[in-house]
C-alpha cells in the first residue's frame, strides 16, 4: 500500500511539472491562464525563465511597464497594477512573448463574459514569499520544502482523523492545492469534481457511481472528506 502510494504521487508531480515546463524557456507559475477575472487592483505575477537572456520585460496595454532584471535560477516576481476594464499583460523577452488578459472592474457591471475568476492564495497577495520558500540557500526563491510544515504553519493539521487519505499521510497537499492560488474554488490544481482522477481511475469509479442512488453523484466531496475522516472511505455525516 505504502509504495503504491508513492508512485502515484510522484506520477502526479511529474505531470503537473511537465504540463507547466517541457520544452519552453518562459514558464508563468502564477497566474495560469490567457484570460482571467480579478477583484482586486493588483495582480501577483510570478514566473521562471531558462533562457540565457538576462532580462524580461513587461508591457501592459503595449506599454512598458517593468524591465526586470532575471535572478538567480532565473525566478521572477512582480505586482501589476490594473487598469480597470480589460488589460492586455505581456510578457517578453527576445524571442518569446506570453500574453494574459486580466479583466479588473472597479464597479462590477455585472456581465456575461468568458473571463474566469481567479483566486489567489493569501500569503501570496500580501507578497510572503518566504513564508514557504527558505532563504537559507543563496537563491533568491530556491525550490521549497514541499512538506506539510509548510500548510501546517498557517492551517489545521489533519492528523486527527483516524483514516487519513493517500496523499495527505506523505504531505502531499500541493498534488491537489495549488500553493499560489488558482482559477478552481480553494485554489485546486483540477475542477473539484475531477481532481479525483489525477489518481483514481475512472472505471472504477464509474463502477461505484452506478452503486449510488444520490442525485449529487458527480460531486465527490459531497460525500467524501479530501483529507481523511473518522471512517475508511472518509465518508462525511450527510445530513
Ligand atoms: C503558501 C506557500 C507558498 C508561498 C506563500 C509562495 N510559494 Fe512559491 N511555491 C510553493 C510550493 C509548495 C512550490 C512547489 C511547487 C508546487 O508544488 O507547485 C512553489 C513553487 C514556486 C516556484 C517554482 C519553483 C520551480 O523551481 O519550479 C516559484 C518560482 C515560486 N514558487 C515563487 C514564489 C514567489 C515569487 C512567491 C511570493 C510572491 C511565492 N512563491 C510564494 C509554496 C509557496
Ligand atoms: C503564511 C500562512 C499560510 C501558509 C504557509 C499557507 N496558507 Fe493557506 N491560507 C492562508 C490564509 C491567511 C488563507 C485565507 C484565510 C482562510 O480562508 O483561511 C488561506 C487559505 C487557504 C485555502 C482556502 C481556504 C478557504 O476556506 O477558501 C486553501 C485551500 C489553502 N490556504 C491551502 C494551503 C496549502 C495547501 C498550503 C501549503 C502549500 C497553505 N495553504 C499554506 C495562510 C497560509
Ligand atoms: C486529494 C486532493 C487533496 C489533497 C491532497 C489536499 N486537499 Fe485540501 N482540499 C481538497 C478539496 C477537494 C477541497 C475542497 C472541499 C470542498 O470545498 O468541497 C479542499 C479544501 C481545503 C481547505 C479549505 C477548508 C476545508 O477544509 O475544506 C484547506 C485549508 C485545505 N484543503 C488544505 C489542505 C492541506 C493543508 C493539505 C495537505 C495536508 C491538503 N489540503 C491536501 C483536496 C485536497
Ligand atoms: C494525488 C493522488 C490522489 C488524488 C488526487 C486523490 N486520491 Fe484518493 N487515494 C490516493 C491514494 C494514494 C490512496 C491510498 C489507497 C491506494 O493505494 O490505492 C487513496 C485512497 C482513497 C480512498 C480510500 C480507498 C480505500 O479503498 O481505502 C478514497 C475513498 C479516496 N481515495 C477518495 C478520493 C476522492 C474522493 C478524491 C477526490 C477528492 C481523491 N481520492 C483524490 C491518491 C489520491
Ligand atoms: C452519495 C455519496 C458518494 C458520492 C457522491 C461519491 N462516493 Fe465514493 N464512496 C461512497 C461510499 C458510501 C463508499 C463506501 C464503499 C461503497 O459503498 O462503495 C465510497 C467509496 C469510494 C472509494 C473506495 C472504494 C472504491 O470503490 O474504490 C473511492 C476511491 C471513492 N468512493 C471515490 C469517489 C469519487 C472519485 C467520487 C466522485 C466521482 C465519489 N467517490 C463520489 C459514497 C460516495
Amino acid at each position: 500500500m505504502k509504495t503504491r502510494s508513492f508512485w502515484i504521487v510522484l506520477a502526479v508531480y511529474v505531470l503537473i511539472y511537465c504540463n507547466g515546463v517541457c520544452g519552453k524557456n518562459l514558464d508563468i507559475i502564477f497566474p495560469k491562464g490567457e484570460k482571467l477575472e480579478l477583484d482586486q487592483e493588483y495582480l501577483p505575477v510570478i514566473g521562471k525563465y531558462t533562457g540565457s537572456d538576462k532580462e524580461l520585460k513587461l508591457m501592459l496595454n503595449n506599454s512598458s511597464i517593468n524591465t526586470i532584471k532575471l535572478e538567480k535560477g532565473n525566478i521572477f516576481t512582480d505586482k501589476i497594477k490594473l487598469n480597470s476594464g480589460v488589460n492586455e499583460l505581456k510578457i517578453v523577452n527576445g524571442a518569446e512573448t506570453q500574453t494574459i488578459n486580466i479583466l479588473y472592474e472597479k464597479e462590477k457591471k455585472n456581465t456575461q463574459s468568458d473571463y474566469v475568476k481567479v483566486l489567489i492564495h493569501a500569503p501570496i497577495l500580501d507578497n510572503e514569499c518566504s513564508e514557504c520558500h527558505t532563504k537559507e540557500l543563496k537563491d533568491k526563491y530556491p525550490s521549497v520544502d514541499v512538506s506539510k510544515v509548510i500548510c501546517f504553519n498557517c492551517h489545521d493539521s489533519f492528523e486527527k482523523n483516524k483514516f487519513v487519505h493517500g496523499p495527505i499521510g506523505s504531505g502531499a497537499c500541493t498534488a491537489c492545492h495549488d500553493p499560489h492560488g488558482s482559477i478552481e474554488v480553494r485554489f485546486l490544481r483540477e475542477n473539484k469534481n475531477k481532481i479525483c482522477y489525477m489518481c483514481h481511475e475512472e472505471e472504477s469509479i464509474t463502477e461505484h457511481l452506478a452503486n449510488l442512488k444520490n442525485s449529487n453523484k458527480e460531486e465527490c466531496s459531497y460525500c467524501h472528506d479530501s483529507h481523511g475522516g473518522k471512517d475508511k472511505f472518509f465518508l462525511k455525516e450527510i445530513k
